[in-house]
């Protein structure tokens, strides 16, 4: 049996930092406010010039040292991404001339917060037939550049990033089961109402923001967040015990509380970035993967739970041991 296992982890934020304190001076809120509510101190904030896909870059690259593999060993490509460079090329074939990858397979997945975790589970399926040795699978948002900065109720929340990770195949898991859905019927509580089909001229004009109903979206994310870490212990004949780090879609601090209150584990045992990271959308669970594992938190063996949730509705959950 072939199973695919993480070897290697690696991250990427922009230089530029946005303090609770810089949006006081943009904004009618409050340091106390955004705390209070989201757990958030401050969030990274690409540049101008600055693509998603340089990101991704920085983050494959040290994905790549850890892994201790280079460039011309990867033979596939996966991104989780809501805010590509381009409508096409797919950012994945970007990031693959820009790295020097030779020619592979390169996927670019659309599911909002959930896209890293849709990434992973895609290319798991791709080594677990045998077809791939080393794929490169990345989460990445530069979403600031879809932000109303004159919107309070949205502009508070995000941040910019990118993580990356290292798939190869292994005689033992790795990953152990991965769990994803998408309920389309929750598109009008968060989304962006601007697309290539869609009112296409309005992009660029300044005039689109991201719409959210923040309360109706976040009963929803805790209930589903919590049900699905629920259904890939139970699809294992596990309990929350056997967990060692719980690594969530990082949107709030409240809804990663009331997350891990719901399935019974200690916040001690939740990897937490949204404080310093904002809400980076589909960057978030690798970002805080990377962080962990390289503050010697997450050790070799222990068993982790990825746990999304995003527009759409999308979700997913991703059981492995590291
Ligand atoms: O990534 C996955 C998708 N996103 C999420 O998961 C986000 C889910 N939702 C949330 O995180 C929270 O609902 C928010 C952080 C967005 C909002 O927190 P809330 O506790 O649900 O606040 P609220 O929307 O009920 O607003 C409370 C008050 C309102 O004022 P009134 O009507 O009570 O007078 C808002 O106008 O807070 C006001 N408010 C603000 N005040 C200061 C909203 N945004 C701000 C702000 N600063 N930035």
């Amino acid at each position: 049996m072939i199973y695919s296992r993480i070897a290697g982890t690696g991250r990427y934020l922009p230089e530029k930092t946005l303090t609770n304190a810089d949006l006081e001076n943009m904004v009618e809120t409050s340091d106390e406010w955004i705390q209070t509510r989201t757990g958030i101190r401050q969030r990274h904030v690409a540049s101008e010039d600055e693509l998603t896909s340089d990101l991704c870059v920085e983050a494959a690259k040290a994905a790549l040292d850890s892994a201790d593999v280079t460039a011309e060993d990867i033979d596939a490509i996966f991104v989780g991404t809501t805010s590509p460079d381009l409508i096409f090329p797919n950012i994945a074939t970007i990031i693959q001339h820009k790295m020097g990858i030779p020619a592979c397979p390169c996927y670019a997945t659309e599911a909002a917060c959930t896209g890293f975790v849709y990434a992973i589970s895609a290319a798991d399926k791709f080594i677990r037939c045998g077809d791939l040795k080393n794929v490169l699978v990345i989460g990445a948002e530069i979403i600031t550049k879809l932000i109303d900065w004159n919107d309070r109720d949205t502009c508070v929340l995000f941040g910019d990033g990118a993580g990356a990770v290292v798939l190869q195949p292994s005689d033992e898991p790795g990953i152990i089961s991965t769990h994803l859905g998408a309920d389309g019927e929750y598109k009008e509580l968060l989304y962006y109402p601007v697309g290539v089909s869609n009112d296409l001229a309005a992009a660029g004009l300044g005039d689109s923001r991201i719409m959210m109903s923040g309360n109706d979206v976040f009963k929803v994310a805790v209930k589903t967040l919590s049900s699905i870490a629920q259904e890939a212990l139970d699809a294992n004949g596990l309990t929350i015990d056997d967990l060692d780090w719980l690594i969530p879609h990082q949107a709030n601090l409240r809804i990663i509380q009331a997350t891990a209150k719901r399935v019974g584990l200690s916040m001690d045992k939740v990897v937490q970035t949204v404080q310093i990271h904002g809400n980076t959308s589909a960057a978030s669970i690798p970002l805080a993967l990377d962080v962990a594992v390289r503050d010697g938190r997450i050790k070799p063996g222990q068993l982790l739970l990825f746990d999304a949730f995003g527009g759409g509705f999308t979700w997913g959950s991703v059981l492995l041991r590291f």
